[in-house]
């Protein structure tokens, strides 16, 4: 039976401008292409698991603005469960200014969470009748870290599977990682909470032993065009990506995550889980934007099958 998942995380509005290079600092660069919409790290991972067939149930806040109704119309044309939306009387709805490179389409972003980095104790611990009803949590690091370190201790006190992104990089408390039973770093955030630089399977492996003496059961490091390392502490492998035409990179870790947790409450095994999870992230980087370029199932499954997997 398919298990049910808790995505606890950031929503932002993502103002995305597209132009000829990547600005360096003091310089302007006349754009090509501008777009509005969805995004925030939480909320591509919910709505990439929520496509890919998950039974999500989305926890993220906004403020009383305009911007929150780009949240509240995603979630309803996709048929999510809106009710469990957080609303601040402090903080407006949260944004991301994205800068991507028409060439290469790598992007540098810039995150204010606003309302999703004010989440106080009381809205988590009213969260606990949701997380009852779930097999899986999904977080990240994009809001307030005393809501994460929360969720995560009532998870992990209910004996849920909890699955943390660590995006985008803050330190993290050896007391929280020891609860955590799948960690999923890129290679830079890898780097930064192991002090291993991860360039191959070995150093990778060498940084997934880091992890696992704090306690985490399984590691998967997401290397981009390298592919991603995972690890159950017996078993290792390179999962090696799907071979796309690149337009627009960012999300792309969102659309693993979602990919993943999804294919986990399937049934799958990590190994398994990243193969799918790959192919979401795949896809989407061959669309623009972030919660916009997330697959349907459909296009996933036939992805799959085209790539013989
Ligand atoms: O991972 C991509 C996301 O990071 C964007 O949607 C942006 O909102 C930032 O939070």
């Amino acid at each position: 039976m398919k298990k049910r998942i808790m995505v606890f995380g950031s929503f932002v509005v993502d103002l995305m401008g597209r132009g000829p290079h990547l600005p360096v600092p003091g310089e302007t660069v006349k754009g090509t292409f501008f777009k509005m919409g969805p995004g925030g790290k939480g909320f591509n991972q919910g709505v990439a698991a929520h496509k890919a067939g998950g039974d999500v149930t989305m926890i993220t806040k906004l403020g009383k603005d305009t911007f929150a109704n780009i949240a509240v119309d995603a979630m309803k044309e996709l048929n999510m469960d809106t009710s469990h939306l957080l609303w601040s009387e402090e903080h407006g709805t949260g944004v991301a200014l994205i800068e991507v490179d028409d060439t290469t389409g790598q992007n540098a972003i810039m995150v204010i969470p606003s309302a999703c980095n004010d989440i106080f104790d009381e809205e988590v611990d009213n969260l606990e009748g949701i997380l009852d009803d779930s097999d899986y949590l999904l977080t990240q690091l994009e809001t307030n870290m005393s809501s994460i370190e929360k969720i995560v201790d009532m998870a992990y006190r209910k004996n849920k599977i909890i699955i943390m992104n660590t995006a985008p990089f803050q330190p993290v408390e050896d007391e929280l990682l020891r609860k955590i039973n799948i960690v999923t770093p890129n290679e830079v955030e890898a780097e930064l909470l192991t002090g291993v630089k991860v360039v191959d399977q070995t150093s990778a492996s060498e940084a997934a032993d880091h992890f696992f003496q704090k306690g985490v059961k399984s590691v998967v490091i997401t290397m981009g065009g390298k592919g991603a390392f995972v690890s159950d502490g017996n078993k290792e492998m390179i999962i090696p990506p799907f071979k796309v035409e690149v337009l627009d990179t960012t999300g792309a870790g969102d659309a693993f995550n979602g990919g993943f947790v999804a294919a986990l409450a399937e049934g799958k095994d990590i190994f398994e889980a990243s193969i799918f999870a790959s192919a979401v992230a795949a896809l989407s980087v061959q669309k623009m934007g972030t919660t916009p370029s997330m697959p349907t199932r459909e296009e996933v499954d036939a992805f799959l099958e085209q790539q013989n997997k």
